[in-house]
């Protein structure tokens, strides 16, 4: 049985989508798990004039999906509350504060607070500020949560920074990257930790260039007008792509904890090899979906609060590089699509002929699926080699962890409550990966792109194809 935490979750956004889609079936799965269990509450707060009863049925209805034991669900919504709240009135958060403590001594929860950022960014900073004004800052510990996206560019990054970081230090401010909480990309330090070999062969000698695909095959369904602000390079690059490559290509800490994890990725983004303008036209290229084949599916530009004549990508691809010891001419090829033709997350890492010294098949390709199946395998020219897999990526000794079913938002509420920020973006890797971005996005927008330029189901433009041609190399998954 898990370690029982106790804490007051305050879920800003409490009424919304990501609350009752991940945050309340994860938190349910703790309270089922005995994590969360007597000393706990969760005040959900929004603009709406809710009643407790009918947050609470809210709670179960969003767990009905994934649970029948109608017992448990409403023993769990007991713990739930709700308090109506405009965010820029200081008088609410005054409200809020005495609900709070309230909980704190019905539940015994030692006065930690977790206060989750479940609201539209623009809110972040004034929230943060209110916390700390109208003092809701406790004496246990008092942990941030901040979902994407974290600015729009550098600057806006930093400002939002500078808000937060004058109510909440860095170590209690967690940035969620839910890509981080899923269990494959959690895995791949373990395993280059636990296969010498792999780790070895993980460099500039032996690699001809890894490629990382995050493809979807949705479009952007009702998220248009968020969408519009942001456009897949901020949506999916500067984030979940970078966080990635970060795992895969990060030198061997010397402990797997936070400190040192964060502290080897802030040397490498740190490394990334900077862009001209020249480079962004000759290795980024951008797409935007049409409609299908059969001009079923909508277009971008007629999806609901879409412009007609949006310039916003839907695709992008392109090649990163390093300027380490380790990466040094090494191509990270990375694309992410919406309406590719089937959801598929994953990394290809290509090895080149010189790993035969060691042994192993030259241009050995390692694939690790991250969803929506889950697991590595070892293609050699297309071909899965279970033997050369056993050879080369040894499964951890212990299957328990590694077959764990946890969904991503669990596993970061659990890290939050145990105050591990491995799996947590820190503020100096977010520094290098915008100021990265922002030197593509500064270059696209002074052009005008012709788009739609790619068929709904397929992958993406043709020159997300020719890019690595142009390298004498191709994409695996194609
Ligand atoms: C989100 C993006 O961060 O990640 C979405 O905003 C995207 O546009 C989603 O669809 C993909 O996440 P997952 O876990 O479904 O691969």
């Amino acid at each position: 049985m898990a370690t029982e935490k106790s804490a007051v979750f305050i879920i800003f956004g409490g009424s919304g989508d990501l609350a009752h889609r991940k945050l309340y079936p994860a938190l349910y799965r703790l309270f089922k798990a005995g994590m969360l269990k007597d000393h706990f509450a969760v005040i959900g707060t929004a603009r709406r004039p809710w009643s407790n009863e009918y947050f609470r049925q809210t709670v179960v209805t969003s767990l009905e999906d994934f649970d029948d034991d109608k017992r448990m669900m409403e023993n769990f919504a007991m713990h739930f509350f709700y308090q109506s709240h405009d965010v820029n009135d200081s008088d609410h958060y005054i409200a809020l504060k005495q609900l709070a403590s309230k909980l704190d001594d019905r539940f015994e929860t030692g006065r930690n607070r977790v206060y989750y950022m479940a609201i539209a960014p623009r809110f972040f900073g004034t929230v943060a500020a209110h916390i700390k004004s109208e003092g809701l800052k406790t004496d246990g510990y008092n942990r941030l949560v901040i979902e994407k996206p974290f600015g729009r560019d550098f600057k806006s990054a930093c400002d939002l920074n500078d808000a937060l970081s004058k109510a909440f230090t860095e170590k209690e401010i967690y940035r969620i990257d839910h890509y981080l909480g899923k269990k494959m990309v959690q895995e791949i330090p373990n395993l280059r930790r636990k296969n010498p070999t792999f780790d070895k062969i993980l460099n500039n000698e032996y690699v001809s260039n890894v490629q990382v695909t995050l493809g979807e095959s949705l479009g952007v369904e009702d998220r248009g007008g968020y969408y519009e602000t942001a456009g897949a390079l901020r949506d999916m690059v500067q984030n979940h792509i970078m966080q990635i490559i970060g795992v895969v290509a990060m030198d061997e800490p010397e402990v797997m904890e936070a400190d040192a994890i964060h502290e080897i990725k802030d040397e490498l983004f740190a490394s990334l090899k900077d862009l001209t303008p020249e480079e962004v036209s000759k290795d980024f290229v951008r797409g935007q979906y049409d409609t299908d084949n059969m001009g079923k599916l909508n277009p971008y530009r007629k999806e609901d609060k879409v412009e007609e004549d949006s310039n916003v990508e839907t695709f992008v691809a392109g090649k990163i590089e390093f300027k380490n010891d380790r990466w040094e001419n090494v191509p990270f090829y990375v694309r992410s699509g919406k309406r590719m033709p089937k959801k598929s997350s994953r990394i290809d890492i290509v090895f080149n002929e010189k790993v035969a010294d060691l042994g192993i098949r030259p241009n050995t390709i390692v694939t690790f699926f991250i969803e929506p199946e889950e697991g590595s395998s070892i293609l050699i020219n297309g071909i899965d080699y279970q033997s050369v897999k056993q050879d080369l990526i040894k499964y951890p000794e212990d299957p328990e962890i590694f077959n764990d079913a946890r969904e991503a938002y669990e596993s970061l509420i659990i890290d939050i409550l145990a105050g591990d920020k491995a799996n947590f973006t820190l503020w100096e890797e977010l520094k290098s990966t915008w100021k990265y971005i922002d030197v593509i996005r500064e270059q696209w927008d002074k052009e005008s792109p012709k788009f739609p330029n790619y068929l709904s189901n397929t992958m993406g433009p043709d020159t997300a194809d020719t890019l690595l041609e142009k390298d004498g190399n191709s994409w695996i998954w194609n």
